[in-house]
Order: C-alpha cells, then structure tokens, then sequence
C-alpha cells in the first residue's frame, strides 16, 4: 500500500468531467488502487477521496464512513462506481471539507436523504437508500466526478471570504 499525493484546488484535473468506468477494465488495477486510496484517505483523516484527487481519470471514489457509536473502529468503506442520484429529498447546511482543499471549512446546503445507484467493487450494481453523513460524503464525491469542488456550492456572498482563504492557505499545501 502507499499514501498517494492529493491533488489540490486550482489543478486542472479536479475540473475534468472524469470518464465511465467500465468495470472488467479496471477490475485488474482495482484491490491495490482502492487500498491505496483507503490508505490517503485514511492518512489525512478524510471521509471520501475521489479518483482523481490521485490523478486518475476514473468515475469512481471511495466513502470511508466513520463508526457513529466508536471512532475508533474502523470505518466502512463504500467504493462507488459510476455513481448517480436517483432522488433527493430534505435538505440541510453543514460545514464542509476536502482533501484538495486542505483547512478550509465552508457552510454547504445539500439533500440529507437520496437514493441511489452505483457499481461496488466487486462489480455489482447496488441501489441504496442514504442518509446523514453518508448522503452528504456521496454528494460531495459525485461533485468530484463531474469536476465540482464543494466551495462552488458556498453562499456567493461568502465566496470572496472563500478566494482570500484559499489564498492563504494554498502555499502550505504540498
Ligand atoms: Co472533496
């Protein structure tokens, strides 16, 4: 296993509208590619990574859900392939972060309650109902998929206060 680098804001790859994966390609590269992701993920104390957060153009990310009732065992860990929301219902706004936007925390509004479809690791096709955090970490990485970062969906009113940050923030990042 290894901790991969983690792209960051203003890379042209956390832009890019990532490709379809089709899963008998990947299946090969997947046991060592997801590992390693688990391991960054885990590493920075991340809720999700995405692939190309390592650089990869593949529709795909992990979710790390943390255990609610022990932080310290082991969180379970979703593989979403080619993911897609069926339905949304609720909404809620709760500060979020990101691993390609390293200490920065903004208020984002999302559905707490959606359904839906994507392929596992093993290859198959899961619909699924989620809510709470899991909901929120779903969003959040499909938005990688299609090239959103979450500050996009921050209140414009604070998206100066959002720029200044990132500006200040960004010569720590490695
Ligand atoms: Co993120």
């Amino acid at each position: 296993m290894a901790i991969l680098r983690v792209t960051k804001y203003g890379e042209d790859i956390l832009r890019q509208k990532l490709k379809p994966v089709n899963y008998a390609d990947i299946a090969p590269v997947l046991p060592k590619l997801l590992a390693d992701m688990e391991e960054t993920c885990m590493a920075k104390n991340g809720v999700g990574l995405s692939a190309n957060q390592v650089g990869l153009d593949y529709r795909l990310a992990i979710i790390l859900l943390p255990n609610s009732k022990n932080e310290n065992a082991k969180p379970t860990r979703y593989v979403i392939i080619n993911p897609v929301i069926l339905s949304k219902r609720g909404e809620a706004t709760e500060e979020e972060g990101c691993l390609s936007v390293p200490g920065l925390w903004a208020d984002v509004t999302r559905a707490t309650d959606i359904t839906v479809r994507y392929t596992d690791e093993n290859g198959e096709e899961q619909v699924k109902r989620m809510r709470g955090l899991l909901a929120k970490a779903f969003q959040h990485e499909l938005d990688h998929l299609d090239g959103k970062i979450f500050v996009d969906l921050v209140d414009p009113k604070l998206k100066p206060e959002v720029k200044k940050l990132i500006k200040k923030l960004r010569p720590q990042w490695d």
